[in-house]
């Protein structure tokens, strides 16, 4: 597969860089969800680019960034419900994507360091923002995502 050097992320509650670059509220809903789209490039620290700038650059065309944007939104459809049956709320996620024969397909692995994940109820974190913020118990966190998934782990 050939990847595209584009990441999809994206938003159901507000967090994160989205709190830092707007100044909203941290956990306030955003209702319809938001899209936003990032360059593959550690240099730079992945900034922020739209479809005019990705297509005018070669990044990826407007026909593949239109396929990106319908599956990740099918993807917060499926995975906000399968979290939600573990009492998680999925905040945000990151995707990427690749070519495979022709066809753009999803990419890249789907885990708490790539997405937030907060308990339904008390809004514990249970991500990758337990070790970015220092919170502790990162390893406690993901095997609990596990769990609440059905997922066992080997003692
Ligand atoms: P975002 O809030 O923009 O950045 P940060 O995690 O640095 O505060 O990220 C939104 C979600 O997408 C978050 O769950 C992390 C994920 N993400 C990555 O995993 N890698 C990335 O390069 C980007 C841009 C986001």
């Amino acid at each position: 597969m050939q990847m595209i050097p584009v990441e999809c992320v994206v938003r159901n509650i507000a967090a994160g860089g989205l709190v830092k670059r707007l100044g909203v509220e941290e956990g306030i809903a955003l209702t319809p969800p938001t899209f936003e789209l990032f360059l593959k490039n550690d240099e730079k620290g992945d900034p922020m680019i739209n479809e005019s700038l990705a297509e005018t650059f070669g990044w990826a065309t407007p026909e593949q960034l239109a396929k990106m944007k319908v599956l990740t939104f099918k993807v917060n459809h499926i995975l906000k419900a399968l979290f939600a049956e573990g009492d998680m709320l999925l905040v945000d996620y990151k995707l990427e994507f690749g070519v495979f024969k022709g066809e753009v397909v999803l990419g890249d692995e789907f885990s708490p360091d790539g997405c937030r994940l907060w308990d339904a109820n008390t809004r514990e974190k249970l991500d990758k923002d337990r070790f970015r913020q220092g919170l502790g118990g990162v390893i406690e966190a993901y095997e609990e995502v596990g769990r609440r998934l059905g997922i066992t782990f080997p003692a």
